[in-house]
Formats: structure tokens, sequence, C-alpha cells
């Protein structure tokens, strides 16, 4: 949630790094986004309510600029408008400051500081500013004026601080919020809140702890924590290939993710091959889930209905008892823990707030985490004892497609490794087979005509819309529901087939679209039934089969895989028809309206 980039270098190219950086953070975030530029005359500062490309028209070109950074907002404190962009400034204007994140006790700060300070704005941001220039007025350095206030803040952040005294260099700090620094070639150093930012510039990053502040200037970059002291830290290499980053020739990010789903399944096959036709998943991950007498599987949205398919592999297959928890329900639903528990984070960005501080309750108990990621060196994954990565390329959508896909079949090979490891013979070769599924997707992804007149058949002008599946279509009508409220803003929910007639069945009228999912033999008659109930109370049925399973009155087969393996399949259908049906009512499709890919805030 918000996004913030700096540049600090020899030579001018601070505007267009920000300008062009926060548009690839814009999926964090694009309510709207703002610079500062320092050079000899001072800061100038441009913000703009709405996306980058409002930034960009309202950005004085002829202003040249070695340092700057900038900032692109998820409101969550004050309304999105210019003057609740950031960046916001001291009283002096000396300072100037962007944040990512959220102090809780901005309220009582200013209560007890700031007394008689005018407060341009509705943020918790503004009275971070003001409190550095307090502490400055009061006689300390920047830097102590910095570290004091931050000692005093009570909440997340992503900070990047300009003393347009001292613009030589920038100050940042980092506490629950993601931050990165990228390291230049001598003459410039960069930060993000990712590595997307800044690829095309350096493969060299230094990861940030909580509570850490950084000096960056153009040739050195200075690690401290929170006393002052200095911290000593290696870079690390982040390889991503720039044509991952970038939509090509599709008209979205989403569709192109959607597409890419058949590549990163193959992938994921030869990153996790071993011997023997084989699946090959680090000893000491295997140990933990086989020692493990439970299993927590903590998530949120569309990680969490990825988790409740990994739950049903975990448990037939390895038979290991698994619970599905959403991660922001966790400390109110505390379950009972069973003696010797595993937690399974599952998180496509690895930055989620909500899984977070479950995974922190969970390591002041001392108990094991695993986090299955799609971000390499994310907090969810440095914070747990041990990561499986995803290998899905960065997703960019704000719409999850491609690491729910990978997030289930991550979660097949590990049940099944530990199925082998527990001598427990599974009947079917799950490399073969996952082999097949990335094959079908490949040619469902090739039916995209008859998902957009299945969309507009059903979706141009509905209000609502019921997804019904039994068994595993159930789990998976759960995420299309989600995929098609989401970006389309049609109220969506997905049912368990015979859960109808205990209450939503009600909301069934003419011409209401029920999407059934159809891939289960053991499911196929009753689902069909309450195919049939709601037709009679004048439903409109798209019905999605498994090829064996089909009958004429279907509106798509899919090509028949592994029972087991069919939300992999059946996904993507709901995936298409979600994007189409967003496309025929003209939606913003990667940014949906409210929200932001990366939910960084509680
Ligand atoms: O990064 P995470 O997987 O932890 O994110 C969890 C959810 O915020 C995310 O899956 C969200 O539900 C997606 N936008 C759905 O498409």
């Amino acid at each position: 949630m918000c996004g913030i980039v700096g540049y600090i270098g020899k030579t001018n190219n601070a505007r267009d790094f920000l300008l062009n950086g926060l548009e690839k953070l814009e999926y964090r975030g694009y309510d709207s986004a703002g610079i500062a530029l320092s050079n000899k005359d001072g800061i100038h500062i441009f913000k703009e309510k709405g996306r980058i490309a409002d930034l960009k028209k309202i950005t004085n070109y002829s202003i040249e600029s070695a340092v700057g950074i900038g900032q692109t907002r998820w409101a969550t404190h004050g309304a999105p408008n210019k003057i609740n962009a950031h960046p916001h400034q001291s009283i002096s204007g000396q300072f100037t400051l962007v944040h990512n994140g959220v102090i809780e006790n901005y309220e009582l700060l200013y209560k007890e500081h700031l007394e008689g300070v005018t407060l341009k704005s509705d943020t918790d941001t503004e009275v971070v500013v003001h409190l550095i220039e307090k502490f400055k007025n009061d006689g300390y350095t920047t830097e102590k004026s910095f570290l004091k206030t931050l000692n005093l803040l009570k909440g997340s952040y992503a900070f990047a601080l300009i003393d347009s005294k001292d613009s030589d260099k920038i100050y940042v700090a980092k506490n629950k919020s993601p931050l990165l620094i990228g390291l230049g070639d001598g003459t410039f150093n960069i930060f993000g809140s990712d590595a997307l930012p800044m690829i095309h510039l350096t493969k060299s990053f230094l990861q940030l702890f909580d509570e850490e502040i950084v000096i960056v200037e153009k040739e050195h970059v200075t690690i401290k924590n929170l006393n002052g002291e200095a911290m000593q830290r290696n870079p690390i290499e982040i390889e991503l290939d720039i044509e991952d980053i970038e939509k090509g020739t599709y008209p979205h990010y989403m569709l192109k993710e959607i597409d890419e789903q058949p590549f990163v399944i193959r992938k994921i096959l030869k990153e996790y091959k071993g011997n023997e036709n084989g699946f090959s998943i680090d000893k000491e991950i295997i140990n933990s889930v086989i020692e493990s007498d439970r299993i927590y599987i903590i998530a949120c949205g569309t990680s969490y209905n990825a988790g409740l398919i990994g739950k049903q592999y975990l448990e037939n297959w390895s038979s290991i008892p698994v619970e599905v928890h959403i991660a922001s329900e966790f400390s109110y639903n505390t379950p009972v823990l069973s003696t010797k528990p595993l937690f399974i984070f599952i998180s496509q960005s690895g930055e989620t707030a909500d899984s977070r501080s479950v995974l922190k309750y969970i390591k002041q108990q001392n108990y094991k985490a695993l986090t299955i990621t799609n971000v390499q060196s994310s907090t969810l994954s440095r914070e747990a004892d041990h990561t499986l990565l995803l290998h899905a390329g960065p997703e960019i959508a704000v719409a999850s497609t491609k690491a729910y896909t990978a997030q289930i079949t991550v979660l097949s090979i590990l049940a099944a490794t530990v199925a082998k490891k527990k001598n427990i013979t599974l009947g079917f070769n799950l490399m073969h087979d996952l082999g097949v599924v990335s094959n079908v997707i490949e040619s469902i992804c090739e039916e995209k005509e008859i998902m957009k007149k299945i969309s507009k058949e059903y979706f141009s002008t509905t209000r609502n819309a019921f997804f019904i599946g039994r068994h595993l279509d159930y789990y998976v009508v759960l995420e299309g529901a989600l995929k098609l409220k989401e970006i389309s803003y049609i109220q969506a929910e997905g049912f368990a087939g015979g859960e109808l007639k205990h209450g939503t069945i009600a909301l069934i009228e003419n011409n209401t679209p029920v999407i059934a999912l159809n891939t289960q033999e053991k499911t196929n008659l009753s689902i069909r039934s309450n195919v049939t109930e709601v037709v009679t109370r004048g439903a409109i049925p798209c019905i999605i089969s498994m090829e064996g399973l089909d009958t004429p009155e279907d509106r798509f087969i899919i090509p028949k895989v592994n029972k087991h393996l069919a939300p992999l399949v059946s996904v993507v259908p709901l995936q298409l028809i979600s994007y189409y049906a967003a496309l025929e009512r003209e939606c913003d499709i990667d940014k949906p309206r409210n929200l932001a890919k990366s939910v960084t805030v509680e």
C-alpha cells in the first residue's frame, strides 16, 4: 500500500527516475501521487490527485534535479486529494517527507509535542515532518531529529526525508513497510518500496530490516539502527527480467498474467525437479512438515483461497491435519493449537500486514513457520524459518491470477513430497499430471472469444452474480467470485451448492447469473440438481464442466485433467470471464477502485 521512491546522484536524473519509478509502483496505490525535486533553488513539489499520468501533466519539466523523492498513495488517513498527497513539508519548508505506512499514535504525538501547529492535511504523515523540524529547532542535528522522531512512533513506515539545507543526503527509515536500497555505479543510489522501479538501473540491492535508518548519498549508503549505531550489510543480487515487468503487447497485466500460467507451472516443475522424475524440496522443510501434528495455513484473499485447496492436498495425500485461517481473524479466533504446530503463510507479496502480525505472534511462541511466497527476501520470507518460492515472476495486476495457480502447484508438490517421504502412494504421477495441466491451461487461454461471449451474455448489465460448486469446486468458485467482484464491481458471491437452500436461494430472481463449476464426478449429479433449483427460480445458468462429465447444456468444457488438479484449470475460465466482464464494463482492470496490490496495513 503506497509506494515510495528516491534518487540521489551526480546527474540530473531524479525527475525521470521518480516519475517512471512511481509508474512501476502504481499497483501499490493509485489515488494520488507526488514528487519533490531538490536543486540549488530549493525544493520543488508537484502533487496531484489521481494517477501518475495526472502527476506527469502538472510536473514542470524544466526543473533540473539530481535529488528527489516521490510517493504514490493508497489513502488511509485523509481523503485522496491533492492536499493529502505526499510529499508533506514542515512549517519552514526545510524538511520534505514521503511515507508508506500508518502512524498509529499521530494524534497523541500532535497533542504532546505540536500544540499550536496548524496542520494542512488530514494525514498521519504530516505530524512526523513537523516533529522532525521541532527537534531540529531544539538544537539537534537532522539525523538526531529524525531518530528522535522515529523512536516516538507507533505503527508502520517507510520514510524518505530531504533536508533542504543539506540535500546531499536522503534520510530513509523502515519499520514494517517494505523498502529496498538499489546500489548504483558509484555516481548514484536509489531506493524504492520494491525492486521494480530500480531493476533497469541495478541488480545489486541492500535489504533493510525493521527499525533501521539509512543515509543515502550519491556515493555511499550508511545503515544505522534506531540508536544511531552503524550496521554492516552485504548486498544481495535480484535478477528480474525487464520483460516480466512490462505489459508488452497486452492491453492489461491481468491478461498477460493469466496467459503466463502454463509457463509458470512449467517453471515451478523445473525449479522443484529432483531425481528420478520426482520432486526435490529442502529436507528441513519436509522434516518440519512431517514432525508437525497439525498445519495452520494463514493467508488473505486469493492466497487464502489457494490455502483451501492446499489443505485438501496436505490432508488427503500426506495425511496431516490442516486448518486454514484468514490472517486478519486469527488473533480474535485463535484456535486451540496442537502440540507441534507448523504454520504455513501463503502470500504472493510476502508483505501482507495481516499475515505478518500472525507470524510475529507465533514466532514469539517459538512455533515454526514456512512461507510460500512469490517475492524472494520479502518480509514474510525473511521472518519465517523456511521459504518456498512460487517462481511466478512479478505479478503486477491487482487481481491475483498466476500467483494463485502457482500457490496451488507448490502446495501440491509439497504435499506429494511429504507423502513420498512417509511412503504414502498417491496412485498418480504428479510431475506428469502437472505437465498436462499446463498444456490444458494453454488451450483454455486460446478460447478467449468464448470467454468474451459468455461475459457479454451474463455480465454486461447484471448487478449481481452467484458462483456455485461442491467439494474442490466450492473453493474455486470462492476465487472466481472474488475475481469478478474486485475488477468488475459486480456483487459476486461463491457458495457451496448444497448450502443454497439454507438461505442464499432467496436471492435468486429472474435473470440472476449463476456460474456452476462441475469438475468432480462425486458431485456431478448434486451440483446439477442445484442448478435445476436455481433455474426453476429464474436464474440463467452457466455450467462449466470437466470433459467426461459434460452435457449439451454446458457452456464450457474443460479438457480432462487429474481430478485433484482440476482447480488449477477450472479457475482459468473464471479468471478470463471476470477479465472480459470488467473490460465490457469499462473498468480499470489492473487498478480496480479502492484496492492496492500489496496490503501493508492491518
Ligand atoms: O500478497 P498476498 O498474497 O498476501 O495478498 C493477499 C490478498 O491481498 C490478495 O490475494 C488479494 O485478495 C488479491 N487482490 C485478490 O486478487
